[in-house]
């Protein structure tokens, strides 16, 4: 039975139909049209209870807006070249998904896209890489806003205003599925960073952080969450963001990120995490990559 209809019924029970007269007086009148707000409220109450994925809110991503701020190149070239090289760092990640690298870490599917210092290119690579990632058939992706002072990234997909990771960590009953946002992007879905809370490092650290990120993963095991964050030595709240992560990629800007730095971030880490170095920012000719990537655990 279709949602309108059963709240129609509900709504019949509350207010039987008058037996006698079938004559539409004014009262009556004035009743029936308060009860609309009254059907539009079971429903909304029902869509927060029980909202599946399917009818989850659909956000239209639009690249010419993520190409004006900088989040995809502007150019066919440029895009040809970003993903090759975002298919060059995905590999490893994949790799280590699919169990196909020989030490596999725990948690594998959560990828945090990091980086020491401020302006390193951390928003950028975790957007490309979702996108290419959601572009594997195998795969979908969640990429969530994990900068909750910047919030670069929900902002990025008009998502300001909106539910998000924030809400969930601060209200047990607020449930982790409804905060996900389908896009239009195939395989591709966001957490917006939500309402931002004056507590976020202890939220970080918290068991329900834990529950969520179990809930964000879902059933289905072949859900990559892509994080974006705030920098590993800026924010408490970014190495404890970290600490939930199987895989973590450390941005660094050539020529402009300090090896003391750079250092200091990875301590940071955990020797269980795997570990991706990404030089970002590179000035090489054009037939070499603007992107550079190491790995290790
Ligand atoms: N590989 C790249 N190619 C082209 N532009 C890039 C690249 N990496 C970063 N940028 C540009 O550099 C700027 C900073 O990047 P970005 O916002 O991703 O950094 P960030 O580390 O997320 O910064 P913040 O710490 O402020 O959140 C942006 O204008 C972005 O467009
Ligand atoms: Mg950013």
């Amino acid at each position: 039975m279709k949602i309108v209809e059963k709240a129609a019924e509900k709504l019949k029970a509350l207010h039987p139909e008058p037996q006698e007269s079938t004559q539409i007086d004014p009262v009556s009148d004035a009743a029936s049209a308060s009860a609309v707000p009254d059907v539009e409220r079971l429903q909304e109450q029902r869509q927060v209870v029980d909202r599946p994925s399917e009818t989850a809110p659909l956000c239209h991503v639009d690249q010419m807006a993520l190409k004006r701020m900088g989040y995809l190149p502007s150019n066919h070239e440029g895009d040809e070249r970003l993903n090759d090289e975002m298919r060059r760092i995905k590999r490893p990640l994949l790799a280590n998904v699919t169990g196909k690298n020989a030490k596999t870490p725990a948690h594998a599917q959560r990828i945090l896209v990091t980086s020491p210092m401020p302006g390193e290119g951390k928003t950028f690579t975790a957007v490309n890489l979702a996108l290419s990632l959601a572009r594997e058939p195998d795969f979908e992706v969640l990429l969530v806003d994990g900068d909750i002072p910047k919030s670069s990234l929900t902002r990025a997909f008009g998502l300001d205003g909106r539910p998000g990771l924030m809400d969930v960590l601060a209200d047990d009953k607020c449930r982790p599925e409804s905060v996900i946002v389908r896009t239009d992007v195939p395989n591709l879905q966001v957490v917006p960073v939500g309402k931002r809370h004056k507590l976020t490092a202890e939220l970080f650290g918290s068991r329900r952080m834990q529950d969520v990120l179990e809930a964000f993963g879902g059933k289905n095991r072949r859900r990559l969450m892509v994080f974006d964050s705030s920098p590993l030595l800026a924010t408490s709240e970014s190495p404890l963001l970290a600490s939930h992560m199987g895989q973590v990629l450390v941005v660094v800007a050539a020529s402009r990120t300090r090896q003391q730095a750079f250092n200091a971030s990875l301590q940071s880490l955990h020797a269980s995490q795997f570990v991706g170095l990404i030089l970002n920012m590179s000035r090489l000719p054009a037939s070499e990559n603007y992107y550079d990537s190491g790995y290790g655990n």
